[in-house]
């Protein structure tokens, strides 16, 4: 690859408009901040060094990046985007080729950086320009006659012919760590903003004769900046599209694509139909055959092949084997693991668990540090009571046991192979196997009671 490549990703700025207490470049896109995107493809690209410029809320943004290979330069005062890449010179490598990109820019596709870098020229610079159909706020890039590039004029400095101009700057330049060190002293800021221009290098470049390359990218959308939270929403609509397009290129079944929202890493087999208002967090992976219903929430979760996950469910950083179903209104939370053809159903809580294989819970119930053998059933009302206000404990219910309904089982617990449990039974000590344990009072009926009857007034 390219030797010796430096980035410089901007990130200083303060993100007014989004109204957030929280730096823009944290705001996320498809589950992850918008910087992280750019890092992503910056790293792709295997440069030297990445040089982050940061402002203010900057800490928040090392905190999160953290473990990445990062050089983080702070820029205290904001006074533009010449400024802020003034504030990466002393870092940059020796004779290197630098890249700008902007941390609020996500997008940005590693093809386009690619035949960026390319493109330009030695000892010179390649600039990436696009053609958006309203223009206004952008520097536009003003050519002579014969098409070269001799300035970049930003719109607030613009005289209305060069407003007219569709073809804009995109921010994002690729040039030599020569240059910049060359040129940038000589930025001022006499303009309309009263900064200190990058753009105003171009110029410079132009009247000593230095080759400026300008390439159009092809596709508007990556280039498109994150201002504000309705371009923010827009943007992430667009990006959720397109992933649900490369899914759905690979053959998963979507009924509508536009309801799509993959918050971090989904894997899927073949065959795997997602339904709308599926929302998917962290990393997910789905197995061949597998459904999944409307209005499902996933986070961290390992599903298998040939599951049903029906509608209205929450599970969460739970391995869920094949063959099993799930759901309606099921809530599977943390450290639950659920082997073969194992069913939770309607309005069944289950943390921290076993359930063994094709073991039921259908309806109603919560099971809380249990270890369940196969083919166990579990009645509808079964609680465990797994906490006494201090300590939590286990419950073990052993293969072939029958649990009757509305079953409270008092841990530490332990229900025997095949044992049948009584429904409405409190159970607080361990109960035999093959054997029916019932623990409730007697059904008794009492002669002679007389049911009390109101006074006549
Ligand atoms: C800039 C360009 C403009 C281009 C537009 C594309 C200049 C002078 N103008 O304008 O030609 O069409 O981007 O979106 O370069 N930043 C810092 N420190 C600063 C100022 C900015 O880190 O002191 C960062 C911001 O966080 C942002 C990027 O640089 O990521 C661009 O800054 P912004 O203020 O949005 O520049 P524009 O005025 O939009
Ligand atoms: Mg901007």
């Amino acid at each position: 690859m390219i030797k010796n490549l430096n980035i410089v990703i901007l990130a200083a700025g303060k993100g007014t408009r989004m109204y957030s207490k929280m730096p823009k470049v944290l705001h996320k896109l498809g589950g992850k901040p918008l910087l992280w995107h750019v890092l992503q493809t910056a790293k792709s690209l295997q440069p030297g060094k990445i040089h982050v410029i940061y402002g203010e809320g900057g800490d928040l943004v090392r905190k999160y990046f953290e473990k990445d290979d990062i050089n983080w330069v702070e820029q205290t005062k904001r006074l533009g985007t010449g400024h802020a890449v003034m504030q990466a010179l002393p870092h940059l490598e020796h004779a290197s080729q630098v890249l700008i990109l902007y941390g609020d820019v996500p997008l940005i596709s590693l093809t386009t950086l690619e035949q960026l870098i390319k493109n330009m020229p030695e000892d010179g610079l390649g600039l990436l320009s696009a053609k958006f159909s309203d223009p206004t706020g952008f520097g536009r890039i003003v050519r002579d006659k014969s098409a070269n590039i001799t300035a970049i004029v930003e719109h607030k400095d613009a005289t209305l012919v060069e407003q007219k101009i569709s073809e804009i700057n995109t921010g994002i330049l690729v040039t030599t760590s020569k240059i910049l060190r060359n040129y940038l002293p000589q930025l001022h800021q006499s303009n309309a903003q009263g900064e200190y221009y990058l753009t105003d290098i171009i110029a410079m470049l132009h009247a000593d004769g230095v080759p400026i390359n300008c390439l159009l990218a092809s596709d508007p959308e990556e280039v498109v900046g994150i201002n504000d939270q309705k371009q923010l929403a827009n943007l992430e609509r667009k990006y959720q599209r397109a992933l649900a397009d490369n899914f759905m290129a690979k053959g998963l079944i979507l009924p509508d694509p536009d309801r799509f929202d993959v918050r971090g890493e989904l894997t899927v087999g073949s065959n795997v139909m997602i339904d709308v208002n599926v929302v998917i967090e962290g990393e997910v992976t789905l197995g061949s055959d597998t459904t999944i219903g409307p209005n499902n929430f996933l986070k961290n979760v390992q599903i298998g092949e040939n599951v049903t996950v029906k509608a209205n469910c929450v599970i969460e950083n739970a391995v869920i084997s094949d063959d099993c179903i799930v759901g309606p209104f099921a809530r599977i939370r943390p450290n639950t693991f659920l082997d073969q053809g194992a069913h939770v159903g309607n309005f069944a809580e289950v943390k921290n668990s076993k359930i063994g294989k094709n073991s039921k819970t259908h309806h109603v119930s919560y099971l809380g540090d249990t270890i369940i053998g196969s083919d166990v059933n579990i009645g509808a009302g079964t609680i465990t009571c797994n906490y006494n206000g201090v300590d939590k404990y286990q419950t073990v219910i052993e293969d072939g046991a029958f649990v009757g309904s509305n079953t409270s089982l008092v841990a530490p617990v332990t229900i025997g192979k095949s044992a049948v449990i009584g429904a409405g039974s409190v159970i607080t000590q361990d109960a035999p196997q093959d054997k029916l344990t019932v623990a409730r009072a007697k059904q008794a009926t009492i002669d002679g009671w007389q049911r009390k009857k109101k006074k006549k007034k």
